[in-house]
């Protein structure tokens, strides 16, 4: 398949052109590099020994993206590009609207200018809200977010969801992924957040590799097992699997719009990943407990059912694998890809 992956260069899209492209595929990368550099695909083109084509475009760009998809016969588009901070979407929601739908937009009237009908796109367990009943089922309506990024991820789905009612030759991949950790066991790609990380395992790392003092435990006074939240953590390269997956799904079944959750189906609890990533890496993790962060859920996971029933796929790695893959991309590259 000829595969055009919007925001290649980042964290989820890096890892995914390298499998597209051990597998075969021919893979094309658009990106911008507000977060990211070529130096992620410059490390894709060195292990997998594949040269790939690195456009650096913005996708509000219309004219340069509808140049890009014309007459180039890509078959389907995988779109990771948009801005993901959450705490950033509250202080800047206009950057976040304006990125994340009008970067859509101008995709998918490109690929419509094109006749490329076929689209797998990053959307987030964040668009259940803090309504909806754990574990996660993709029937749950209505979506929405406690926040501007989750609502653009939301509202994406919308459109996205009207367009195929409008036009029934599209065929496009809602994928919510829960928590996205690790790193390809080369060590060569990984994740590298700009700052300081919000998330908590790039934080875990950072204070592991020396770069921050201690973590801070966000409460530990939950109503769970232990005290601290869970989350369905998933390893990426299960996720680039769930995106591969899902090609295969929709280059057999005209269905539309259709979502899937991309999750393991198990929450782990803050405390149990700190010590599965001392055991990973033999490295201590100091911490400290702190307040409750505003907006944080005590539980949430995924039903992954229908994403086994219809596309054959399940998370196989486990939290240890994540750390210990994170690890050697950490240690590896102590400043990221800076470094
Ligand atoms: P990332 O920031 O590493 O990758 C996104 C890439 O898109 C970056 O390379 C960035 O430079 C590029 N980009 C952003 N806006 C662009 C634009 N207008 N034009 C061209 N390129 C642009 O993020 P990631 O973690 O790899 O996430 C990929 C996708 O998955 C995002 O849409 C994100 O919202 C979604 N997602 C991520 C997570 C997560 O925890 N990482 C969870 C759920 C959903
Ligand atoms: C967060 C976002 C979510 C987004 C996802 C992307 C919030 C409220 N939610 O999810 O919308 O889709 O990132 O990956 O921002 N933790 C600490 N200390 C830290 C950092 C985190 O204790 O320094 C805890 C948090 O309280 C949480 C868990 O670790 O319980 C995971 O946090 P995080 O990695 O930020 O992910 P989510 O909050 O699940």
């Amino acid at each position: 398949m000829k595969i055009l992956v919007t925001g290649g260069a980042g964290y989820i899209g890096s890892h995914t052109v390298l499998a597209l492209a051990e597998a075969g595929h021919d893979v094309e990368v658009v990106d911008n590099f507000v977060n990211s550099s070529a130096e992620s695909i410059r490390r894709v083109e060195k292990l997998s020994g594949v040269k790939i084509p690195l456009h650096e475009l913005d996708l509000r760009d219309e004219p340069g993206i509808t140049a890009l998809l014309d007459g180039a016969g890509f078959d389907s588009v995988i779109h990771f590009a948009g801005l993901k901070a959450v705490g950033e979407s509250v202080r800047q929601p206009l950057d976040y609207y304006g990125n994340n739908l009008e970067g859509t937009l101008a995709l998918v009237r490109a690929m419509q200018a094109a006749g490329t009908r076929q689209l797998v796109f990053s959307s987030s367990a964040t668009v259940y809200g803090d309504r909806a009943p754990v574990p996660y089922t993709e029937e749950f309506e209505p979506l929405d977010s406690t926040n501007p990024y989750g609502r653009t991820k939301a509202m994406t789905e919308q459109i996205l969801v009207d367009l195929a009612a409008a036009d029934p030759s599209w065929r496009i991949a809602l994928l919510r992924y829960f928590n996205p950790v690790g790193a390809h066991p080369s060590g060569e790609i990984g994740e590298d957040p700009n700052g300081i990380p919000n998330n908590l395992t790039p934080f875990i790392a950072q204070v592991a590799v020396g770069r921050l003092e201690s973590l801070t435990v966000f409460g530990d006074d939950y109503d769970t097992a232990d005290g601290t939240c869970e989350r369905d953590y998933i390893h990426v390269l299960d996720l680039v699997d769930g995106h591969v997956a899902a090609l295969e799904y929709l280059a057999e079944h005209p269905v539309g719009a259709r979502a899937w959750n991309l999750g393991t189906g198990t929450g782990t609890s803050v405390l149990q990943v700190i010590r599965a990533f001392e055991k990973a890496a033999g490295v201590p993790v100091p911490y400290v407990v702190g307040p409750r962060r505003a907006g944080d859920l005590p539980v949430n996971y995924a039903d992954a059912t229908r994403a086994r029933e219809e596309l054959g796929w399940v998370a196989t790695r486990g939290i240890e694998e994540m750390c210990a893959d994170l690890w050697r991309w950490q240690s590896q590259n102590p400043q990221g890809f800076k470094g």
